[in-house]
This record gives structure tokens, C-alpha cells and sequence, in this order.
């Protein structure tokens, strides 16, 4: 089974090349199932239903999301009545939506959890505890699981990998929008990568106006930030996953331009 998890999807740049990118990549690598995160997708920050209804018609299958999800309102309805798209699993009790979901793919259930890391981020329930505890039922399921591990340092998202090492197919991270060159399967069998990248303006600052970042690292104040224009990339990587096992196979990295 092929599994292709698409980088932070930013803005209407990020959904342009998603649009015109998608179809041929779903098609050229014969791809069973698409996660994308969006937590951007709406302007840079949060998602609307009209935003992931775009979404889900090019043919992604389940969202992802991390912090800036709850950035426009209507999320906090939308992820309650909306299970295919998740947000963190380790938020406290009592806030609204998911944080993972079971599918049918082809015969085959795949469990996707989301989870955030906690350093340099909100301070959230401890991922990994958290994980434990939702992997104890989505493993009564199934034994194919990818994770979004949507966190800032590095050093937790390598050692979160290592944690589910043996235990899931994929754990993916998210959140700093820089695609990192560290992908691979883990002595286990997950296959991991610390960050699967963004799919937005390239000529930007991770997504953002470069000017607008720059004067606020200058001069500290308040700002609106938003979205770059310009031509795009996509980002993201494609898994292969034994579904018998739930094994990765191989983890491959993708980025491809869009004017
Ligand atoms: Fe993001
Ligand atoms: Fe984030």
C-alpha cells in the first residue's frame, strides 16, 4: 500500500498546487490513500469547511492539523461534525473534534493518529504518553498507522520516532514547514521523517510575506502576516507500507514546483 502525506498545506497558493499537482502524482505513483495537514490551508491560518471541502475534492482522503487549527472559528463545529480531519490528540479533555481516525483503504484499515510535540510549542498532555494510550485501541484495528507528529524540535520528533519504532508504519512530522533530508525506515519498521515540508509560496518565509517577518524580528511589534504570493511547491513524502505487517517498506521525499 502506498500512503502520501502532504506537507502543511499554506494558503491559496498551497491549494493551487495541490490542484495541479495532485491528480498526476495520485496517478504516476499509484497512490492508495492521501493525508495531507491543514492546519494553514485557510489563509495561512486555520481551516473552513469550504477550505477542506476544496481539499477533499482534489482527492485528499483525511487531514491533519496542529496548532493553527483552531485559528478561524468555525473549526471549533467543523471538527466536531468533520472526523476526516483531525486535530491533536493530546489536547485536554473537553476540546472539540479528534485526534484519530480509522479507514478502510481497498480491503485494508489504516488508523491515522495526529499528536504534537510540546517543546517550544503550547503546552499540551505528554505525546508520547498519549500515544501509548490511543495506540492500545487503534491497534485492536489494525496494525497500519501512520502518524503526523506535528512539532517544532527536532530532537522530540526524532526521539517520538524512535518511541513508536515497530509499533506504527509511519511517523511523519509537521509544523516547521522546512522539509528535512532525514528520511528513512527505522531499525522497526516505521518509516520516519522529522518534517515532510510545506506546500505553499516558495519565495516566502515559511509560507509568509518575507518583508512582513522581517520587520517583525526587527521591531517586535503586532503584525498581520500573510500569505506569499508567487509560484508554489508541494511537499510531502510517499510511504510504502507492507499491509500485512504494517511495516514500512521504503520512505520517499517529494517536493515539485507549481507557477
Ligand atoms: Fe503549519
Ligand atoms: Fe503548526
Amino acid at each position: 500500500m502506498k500512503i502520501l502525506f502532504i506537507g502543511d498545506i499554506v494558503g491559496k497558493p498551497g491549494r493551487k498546487a495541490v490542484k495541479a499537482l495532485l491528480p498526476s502524482v495520485l496517478n504516476r505513483f499509484k497512490i492508495d490513500l492521501t493525508v495531507a495537514n491543514c492546519e494553514n490551508a485557510a489563509g495561512g491560518f486555520g481551516v473552513t469547511e469550504k477550505v477542506s471541502r476544496e481539499l477533499f475534492d482534489c482527492g485528499i482522503n483525511i487531514m491533519t492539523s496542529g496548532n493553527h487549527i483552531w485559528d478561524k472559528k468555525e473549526a471549533l463545529g467543523l471538527l466536531d461534525k468533520e472526523d476526516r480531519i483531525l486535530r491533536p490528540l493530546n489536547y485536554p479533555p473537553g476540546v472539540p473534534g479528534r485526534g484519530s481516525i480509522t479507514v478502510n483503504v481497498t480491503g485494508t484499515k489504516v488508523g491515522i493518529m495526529n499528536v504534537s510535540g510540546r517543546v517550544f510549542m503550547n503546552p499540551m498532555d505528554c505525546p508520547f504518553r498519549t500515544a501509548d494510550r490511543e495506540l492500545q485501541s487503534v491497534k485492536k484495528e489494525t496494525d497500519v498507522i501512520i502518524i503526523d507528529f506535528h512539532a517544532e524540535a527536532t530532537s522530540e520528533k526524532i526521539a517520538f520516532g524512535h518511541y513508536m519504532d515497530g509499533r506504527v508504519s509511519a511517523v511523519i512530522g509537521s509544523h516547521t514547514h522546512v522539509q528535512t533530508a532525514d528520511e528513512q525506515v527505522l531499525p522497526g519498521g516505521t518509516a520516519y521523517i522529522s518534517d515532510a515540508g510545506m506546500t505553499g509560496p516558495a519565495y516566502s518565509v515559511i509560507g509568509v510575506e518575507i518583508e512582513q517577518i522581517i520587520d517583525k524580528f526587527l521591531r517586535q511589534l503586532p503584525k498581520k502576516f500573510n500569505t506569499a504570493k508567487g509560484d508554489s511547491v508541494m511537499s510531502g513524502v510517499i510511504i510504502e507500507i507492507n499491509e500485512r505487517t504494517g511495516k514500512a517498506l521504503s520512505i520517499h521525499r517529494l517536493q515539485m514546483k507549481s507557477s
